[in-house]
């Protein structure tokens, strides 16, 4: 595991793209696993400063998100499919037909789990950006997840849904269920780039680091996987 502690939200952002552009010039029609939340939004702005100073194209490659939150309108703001547009894909030329994201709105919850489960398995997914919960999530795997889980409902712990209350105008507004990739699938992505930031994440970050490997912090299931990068602020890195 290899553990980077970024001085500024610029150098967190950059540090981070670095580890994409690698990939993505590489590979063009890479497939690149992403995240939403506040974590990732600087890694965000620099794929989209450098593909309008650059013209690094995105035209083929293919992605993968972690979540969607179930019942939520699709043109709800704090959809996830509303928040990758907003902050991604409306400003790079990624092709729409390639971008995966679970339909929180399927009448059928247990097929469209099986249907993203199948989109998965075929894919063989470049890196993996992660996000940790302050309960150690990693997706909307929340404490207590196996290891082995595929895409799946869940109903979030009243932890998260507090959490992400600071996105929505009230907590009684923030969905109670999401479907989630599962922590087997996640493992599955050839590298794993773990992005951390904020004081309230470092109890967490300590424990997928330096805790026992336990379903009790899912992030600490990052430990079993042979390539994985953690860039982190010095509040995150605190405890290490
Ligand atoms: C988002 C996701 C979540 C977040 C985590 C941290 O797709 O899967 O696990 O990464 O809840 O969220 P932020 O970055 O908002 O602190």
């Amino acid at each position: 595991m290899k553990i980077v502690i970024a001085r500024s939200e610029e150098e967190f952002g950059k540090l981070a793209f670095a580890e994409i552009k690698e990939i993505v010039y590489r590979d063009p029609a890479c497939t690149l696993g992403l995240a939403t939340g506040s974590t990732p939004i600087p890694l965000y702005k620099e794929m989209v400063k450098d593909h309008q100073e650059n013209g690094t194209s995105y035209a083929k490659v293919k992605t993968f998100n972690l979540d969607e939150y179930v019942g939520l309108p699709k043109e709800h703001p704090e959809s996830y499919i509303s928040f990758m547009t907003r902050n991604l894909f409306s400003h790079v030329d990624i092709d729409m037909k390639n971008v995966n994201i679970p339909n929180g709105l399927a009448s059928d919850i247990p097929a469209e789990c099986a249907r993203y489960s199948a989109l998965l398995e075929k894919a063989s997914v470049d890196v993996q950006v992660l996000g940790i919960g302050g309960n150690g999530h990693i997706a909307f795997n929340e404490p207590n997840t196996p290891f082995d889980s595929k895409t799946h409902q869940v109903f979030l712990t009243q932890k998260t849904i507090t959490d992400n209350a600071r996105f929505f105008d009230s907590v009684d507004q923030v969905p109670k269920s999401a479907l989630t990739m599962g922590i087997g699938e996640i493992m599955k992505a050839k590298k794993l780039l773990m992005l951390a930031t904020g004081k309230n994440k470092a109890d967490a970050v300590y424990n997928m680091i330096k805790g026992p490997v336990t379903t009790a912090c899912p992030a600490s299931a990052l430990q079993n996987h042979p390539d994985v990068v953690v860039i982190l602020d010095q509040a995150a890195a605190a405890k290490l």
